[in-house]
């Protein structure tokens, strides 16, 4: 059974994982219609990855004997300034949805709720593999700059970036 602070901690990051998913799927479209096709598909398994953190949270609250509460959700940015800004803030968010999973972890540790402990270690290895793909892209991003040809480049091979920097991706 959980205990009311750890069933409202666990909420508090099923809204974070609906949002980033929400984050992901407009990221999608600004990249569809600016006809980057592979960025595109990339956002929107992103998008869907989220979701299916979102989903194992929900089904860990309920089984546990707690109520997963499904929010409204904070508006996504639907326009970037550059796909430079758009990967920027990707990585930042993963930064932040890590940094959210830390604080979990230790309200579980805190709380002495070692089997919600346990349950958030495959989180904790997710968001090393998330990071670390957000990164290798954003390094990617940084060298091209602002080349229309590495741009080309770029949103062809970003389905081989994703293949090779990360075992997570098509889970
Ligand atoms: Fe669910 Fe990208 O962290």
């Amino acid at each position: 059974m959980l205990s009311k602070n750890i069933e409202t901690a666990l909420n508090k990051q099923i809204r974070i994982e609906a949002e980033s998913s929400q984050v992901y799927l407009s990221m999608a479209c600004w990249a569809e219609v600016q006809g980057l096709e592979g960025v595109a598909q990339f956002m929107y398994r992103q998008s869907d990855e989220e979701r299916m953190h979102m989903l194992k949270l929900i089904k860990y609250v309920n089984e546990r004997g707690g109520h997963a509460s499904i929010t409204d959700l904070k508006a996504p940015k639907a326009v970037f300034g550059t796909f430079k800004e758009m990967f920027t803030e990707l990585y930042q968010h993963e930064l932040f949805v890590s940094n959210s999973i830390n604080e979990l972890v230790h309200v579980a540790f805190d709380e002495k709720d070692y089997a919600t402990h346990n349950f958030l270690q495959w989180y904790v290895a997710e968001q090393i593999e998330e990071e670390a793909q957000a990164k290798t892209i954003l390094d990617k991003i940084n060298l091209i700059g602002d080349d229309k040809g590495g741009l080309y480049l770029f949103d062809r091979d970003i389905q081989q970036i994703t293949v090779t920097s990360s075992v997570g991706i098509n889970k």
